[in-house]
């Protein structure tokens, strides 16, 4: 009898420019278009496989080990769903295939990293989903039509399902066709850049980002300046910047997006805070690190953001990292375990939390 299983492994991807708010939230398009860095080193990754069987009673989901109730018509359903139509396209072209779509699915994934706790374990672990669904079914589809299926399961998952520089064009039209990730530039184009991963809190956050970002798209009258007057030049600007490998741009427009993010997260009402008295102390380090930087040279040398939660992901040219990897062990003592500080994108830890 044979076997239909396949396993696949996705990686986090951090926004530079943030994707908060969806003008459809069942297909999930966003309000803006965003871009991010897909983090290539193992640290942050979800792997998932997924198994079909004619012996399954239902589809079935274990996230880290535990089951997850796969709501009828929720996000993790269309997204099997999508696949498992893929593959029956596939079936009926072709009758020597064997008809798997039929059958019930159960998946299991795993992060090796926190989960829920604002370090994109959405992303990983929707284009982890999706990519393990399309190994199992063996289909020829592109990593922008995948991109499209995973934006319904978390919007930024989309972006994860490239490496390098990654944006999400928000799109037009009203199905979501052409809501979708491209690549900006591949990882190879700028390997000098690199991230570092302070774990501050692995905590489940508060408010998960798919409540919050609802919550402000309903109450926020600054999201509404955001994404009419803000994101477009700051989407075109940091592109740009990345295609001219000038990170003081690329670093000022990170550290203003962040900002502006967390500020309309506190002009919804109820506020939302995603930063802590570490965070900020975090920002504190890098505006300092960065003022006397500018004193000297005239440029920036590194770039915080924060997505929904309190970790800092700290972007910054290589021949830095050691430099800021030391200030923060001499200013956060309890950082003192990091792993792999000078790979590409290594991670380093707060309060003696690493991420893996
Ligand atoms: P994060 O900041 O970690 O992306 P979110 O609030 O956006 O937090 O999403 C967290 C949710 O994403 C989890 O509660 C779970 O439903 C889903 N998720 C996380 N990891 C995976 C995974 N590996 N496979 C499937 N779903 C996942
Ligand atoms: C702050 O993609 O997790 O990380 O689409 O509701 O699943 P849903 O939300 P999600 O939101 C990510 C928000 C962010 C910014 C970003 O990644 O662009
Ligand atoms: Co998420």
């Amino acid at each position: 009898m044979s076997v239909y299983q396949a396993t696949a492994s996705a990686p986090v991807n951090i926004a530079c420019i943030k994707y908060w708010g969806k003008r459809d939230t069942k297909l999930i398009l966003p309000t803006n278009s965003s871009l991010s860095v897909t983090l290539d080193q193992d640290h942050l990754r979800s792997t998932t496989t997924s198994r079909a069987d004619p012996s399954f009673q239902k589809d079935r989901l274990w996230l880290n080990g535990s089951e997850d109730e796969i709501k009828d018509g929720g996000r993790l359903a269309t997204c099997i769903k999508e696949m498992k139509a893929l593959r029956k396209q596939l079936e009926d072209k072709d009758s020597s295939l064997p008809k798997i779509s039929g059958y019930f699915v159960h998946i299991s994934s795993r992060n090796n990293f926190p989960t829920a706790a604002g370090l994109a374990s959405s992303a990983s672990g929707f284009a982890a989903l999706v990519a393990s669904l399309a190994a199992l079914y063996k289909l020829p589809t592109s990593q922008s039509d995948l991109s499209r299926i995973a934006r319904q399961g978390s919007g930024s998952a989309c972006r994860s399902l490239f490496g390098g520089f990654v944006a999400w064009q928000m799109g037009e039209l009203p199905d979501g066709s052409d809501s979708l990730a491209v690549e900006v530039a591949p990882r190879e184009h700028w390997p000098d850049v690199h991230a570092l991963i302070c774990v501050v809190n692995d905590e489940k956050k508060g408010t998960s980002s798919t409540a919050g970002m609802q919550r402000t798209v309903d109450t926020s009258p600054l999201l509404q300046h955001r994404i009419k007057h803000v994101v477009p030049e700051r989407m075109a600007a940091i592109s740009e910047a990345i295609r001219a490998r000038d990170f003081d741009a690329f670093a000022r427009i990170t550290m203003q997006d962040s900002n502006q993010f967390h500020a309309v997260a506190l002009d919804t009402e109820p506020p939302i805070f995603y930063m802590n008295d570490v965070s900020r102390a975090i920002i504190a380090l890098i505006v300092e690190y960065n003022r006397v930087a500018v004193e000297k040279t005239g440029k920036l040398k590194a770039a915080y953001t924060y997505d929904a939660g309190p970790n800092a992901v700290i972007y910054t040219p290589k021949e830095n990292v050691k430099e800021i990897v030391e200030l923060i062990i001499k200013y956060f003592p309890q950082a003192e375990n990091f792993k792999d500080p000078f790979g590409l994108f290594g991670a380093a830890g707060v309060q003696g939390k690493v991420v893996d």
